[in-house]
């Protein structure tokens, strides 16, 4: 009897995301802050004679979902992670996955990258080869820029790609309305326009450097000071390419959000409110105005990939 293995794995938003120039491989570098939140990924691998690597997905209840927005085939970065640990371990089986989404799909909040990592630690679970816990973290890095986080979870700094990690000291809990939207983002048409922008119209752009002050906000615990110190320069790009973001904004900072800002390259966003209490009064006006096709009500920070008992 083959023995299945379930892990699951966050979504995340960016408290920072400090975005530089464009380096000559095509990354940009990064100073960004990750919080994982109660939102996430299960991937269940169950091991299969031969060598093929099938997937399959579905989505919790809360979810809005459109089964055509994930493909099946080696485009699905589940598949890729299998296929990642097969060869990295010289694994000759096949595995099924089955993929149950919590996390929006394009949505800037790395759902497909939670389903990655959870993949690599259900494969590497399943299959037995006995790996590090830093070479799961390479694995991921192989995979994607936000891969490694979604491994590790709880709050922590990213540079270089993003995939440099190290962990942040917070205290206390944060709690997010995050507003979706039907239509996906692309993650590289958000970091060509925010290029766009540099080329075209001055913007100007730094080294990107860690924000003391948000370091500072989160180790004392105090949403109010997060809040001011939120930062995303994928921002802009992201309302370029969506104009109705701005107003997806503006109706939680009128629902008197600490802050809302866009998640990651978008288009989520994601307000910061007083307490739970607070988030669903947010969340309630959002939804009235109409300015989000979904809203969910999440905290953070939340751990990384777990196995889940059978
Ligand atoms: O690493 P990942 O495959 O998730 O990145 C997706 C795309 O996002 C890249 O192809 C690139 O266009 C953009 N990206 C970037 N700089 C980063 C991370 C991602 O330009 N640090």
């Amino acid at each position: 009897m083959p023995r299945s293995v379930t892990v699951r794995a966050p979504g995340k938003v960016n408290l920072q995301l400090s975005v530089g120039p464009r380096r000559d491989d095509g990354y940009h570098p990064l100073a960004t802050v990750f919080q994982a939140v109660e939102l996430y990924e299960t991937v269940t691998a169950t091991p299969t004679l031969g060598g093929d690597v099938t997937v399959s997905v579905r989505a919790q209840p809360t979810l809005a979902f459109d089964p055509a927005s994930v493909p099946l085939d080696e485009r699905n970065l589940a598949v890729r992670a299998a296929r990642a640990v097969a060869d990295a371990y010289g694994i000759e089986d096949g595995v099924r996955l089955e993929i149950v989404k919590g996390v929006p799909v394009a949505g800037g909040m790395a759902g497909g990258s939670a389903d990655a990592a959870a993949a690599v630690v259900a494969c590497a679970e399943a299959w037995e080869v006995g790996a590090t816990r830093g070479e799961l973290h390479d694995l991921c890095a192989s995979l994607g820029s936000d891969v490694p986080f979604s491994l590790h979870g709880h709050t922590a700094v990213g540079v270089g790609r993003g995939d440099e990690l190290s962990p942040a000291m917070t205290h206390g809990e944060l709690h997010w309305v995050m507003c979706t939207q039907r239509a996906g983002l692309s993650t590289p048409a958000v970091f060509a326009e925010f290029d766009r922008a540099v080329e075209q119209e001055g913007v100007t752009v730094a080294d990107p450097v860690l924000s003391q002050a948000l370091m500072t906000a989160l180790m004392a615990g105090d949403p109010h000071a997060v809040g001011e110190a939120l930062v995303n320069d994928l921002q802009a790009p992201a309302i370029a390419l969506m104009p109705r973001l701005r107003e997806t904004l503006d109706s939680a900072l009128d629902a008197d959000a600490l802050a809302a800002i866009v998640s990651g390259s978008g288009p989520t966003v994601a307000a910061l409110a007083r307490s739970r209490q607070h988030a669903l009064a947010i969340a309630a006006h959002v939804t009235a105005v109409g300015t989000a096709d979904a809203v969910l009500c999440v905290s953070g920070p939340a751990a990384g990939a777990t196995v889940l008992a059978p």
